[in-house]
């Protein structure tokens, strides 16, 4: 109650006296402004649903030439007022924020010296081709910290990060990924058979049931759901309740208390102690197996694993990584799928094309896989991130000094009227033929921190897309779009995607 007074005096005072008016990413006229400046390319076909931006010069500098250029404009308000309404309404702060100062800003936080926010593709190659050494990762500084310790693959920057990385990719790609495809489609089976017709639900914790499934099989090496009693089995269970209450309004009081912070507090602690007990169980039955060196899964391939200083990983290390696959590796998949079906149930062309090419056979993985882009550029489930440039940084007309923290905001850059032509619209029609690119569709980062899970999150998604597509008829549960909601470092359906199913094939 408090925090939502906070940031409603929060708003009052960026308004100045006038309580901003609800936005959401459907409404486009807030936002139109957005890339008034940019102009579209005279080679365009005027139906051309993917444009282009116009160049801006970005990367290290010298000392001499930062000084020549102008600093980033700053958004004026009180740090506190800025981070509030940042926590709470990131999708009107950062597009209020671009209306008003342009592509490229400032912020004031607890975060020192910025961030930075730009949202133009020039800046985000520059970020994403420098070398960890002059641009590492913000993870590390993020609220995720106090959850997944400094230790993972994700907060971890440097030499450790590196070697943890290369440990884990091949698990994560080609023949691993082909391994994974028959669990997700009998996971996604058995999900569907269960679910009520005629009944209102939200899709997201049905989508979380068949991500986590995946996720622990492959990391624990246990097929289908693991047994009741199991160290695993209370895992899981320890998972999806923490996972839920994390979108309790009493959860954003946590997560700002535990900003900036190396260890988490309060109610987080507690909410985390839930998890590391069967975390660390699991790791000792683990530790005592006898076929240790015979098993394929991360927990085993982990327990073996040594450090640049040939020591062991620590129990709190083997923990740090766990915890980071489990909870990275099923939410934001499970997040994504409900924001799919939130588009789709209210674009009508959009989920009539869907259906007519899977139910046909004709074209289907490839609109497919155009309703998959399209929704993670108008919904990306993680909206923002970050790295820390050490050396002064050009982006386009500004300079920023050594040691700033750079973010890219992946919401502003999706929703570019240059890169995207009707960027509010939901068009999986942009995608059909062309491929996205690198730096201008970004919903897994990029570079050497680009998500470890991309290729199995893509790879889940097909095939729950194409079995919901192929067995049921959908509809909304209400005309209205679901507003955003914003957890931690990811931006969610506020309702969980809800949606009816009208008719069901077996
Ligand atoms: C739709 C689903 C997903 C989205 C949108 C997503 C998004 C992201 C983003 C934006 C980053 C940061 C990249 C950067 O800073 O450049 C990231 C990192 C990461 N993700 Fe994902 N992710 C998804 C699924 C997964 C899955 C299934 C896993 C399972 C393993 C996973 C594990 C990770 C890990 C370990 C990192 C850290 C990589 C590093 O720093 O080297 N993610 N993800």
């Amino acid at each position: 109650m408090i925090l939502v007074r906070l940031s409603r005096i929060a708003m009052t005072v960026e308004a100045g006296g006038r309580l901003d008016d609800d936005i959401d990413l459907c409404n486009n006229d807030f936002v139109s402004t957005v890339a008034e400046t940019a102009p579209r390319t005279d080679e365009q076909p005027p139906n051309d649903l993917v444009g282009e931006a116009v160049p801006s010069p970005a990367g290290p500098i010298d000392v001499a030439e930062a000084a020549s250029l102008l600093k980033p404009p700053r958004i004026p308000q009180p740090p506190i007022v800025q981070m509030l309404r940042f926590n709470q309404r990131q999708i009107e702060f950062v597009f209020g924020a671009r209306r008003r100062y342009g592509e490229t800003f400032r912020m004031r936080t607890a975060m020192p010296g910025g961030p930075v926010i730009t949202s133009h593709p020039d800046h985000v190659r520059s970020l994403f081709t420098a070398s960890p050494e002059q641009a590492p990762s913000l993870t590390g500084e993020s609220p995720l910290r106090p959850i997944l310790g400094p230790n993972a693959v994700l907060t971890a920057v440097g030499p450790r990060h590196m070697r943890q990385r290369k440990l884990l990719l091949p698990h994560f790609h080609g023949e691993a990924i082909e391994n994974y495809t028959q669990s997700i489609a009998d996971a996604t089976e058995r999900e569907i058979d269960r679910w009520p017709v005629g009944q209102p639900f939200a899709l997201a914790p049905r989508m979380q049931a068949i991500t986590l499934d995946v996720i622990m099989a492959g990391i624990f090496g246990i097929e289908g759901r693991p047994e009741r009693g199991t160290p695993e089995y209370w895992l899981r269970f320890a998972t999806k309740r923490l996972v839920a209450a994390s979108t309790w309004p009493i959860a954003q009081v946590g997560e700002l208390m535990n900003m900036t912070r190396e260890e988490a507090v309060g109610l987080t602690r507690i909410g985390l102690e839930l998890l590391d007990r069967p975390t660390y169980a699991v790791i000792a039955a683990r530790r005592r197996s006898e076929n240790l060196d015979e098993r394929r899964d991360i927990l085993s391939l982990l327990l073996q694993a040594k450090t640049e200083e040939g020591e062991m990983l620590t129990d709190k290390e083997v923990r740090d990584e766990l915890l980071t696959l489990v909870l990275a590796g099923h939410e934001t998949t499970a997040n994504s799928l409900a924001w799919t079906w939130e588009r789709l149930v209210r674009t009508p062309h959009a989920y009539e094309a869907l259906r007519d090419a899977v139910r046909s056979e004709d074209k289907a993985a490839e609109q497919i896989e155009a309703t998959i882009v399209e929704s993670m550029r108008s919904r990306p489930v993680v909206p923002m991130i970050g790295r820390r440039v050490m050396l002064p940084w050009r982006l386009g007309p500004y300079a920023v000094s050594a040691d700033t923290p750079v973010t890219m905001s992946i919401l502003l850059l999706h929703h570019r009227e240059d890169l995207y032509p009707r960027p509010y619209d939901f068009l999986p029609e942009r995608w059909l033929g062309r491929k996205p690119g690198t730096y201008e569709w970004i919903p897994f980062g990029g570079g050497i921190r680009r998500c470890l899970g991309a290729a199995l999150a893509m790879a889940e998604q097909r095939v729950v897309l194409e079995a919901m597509t192929r067995r049921l008829d959908l509809e909304a549960d209400t005309p209205e779009p679901e507003r955003a909601l914003h957890r931690n470092v990811t931006m969610i359906p506020a309702q969980g995607g809800r949606i009816v199913v009208r008719s069901r094939l077996s």
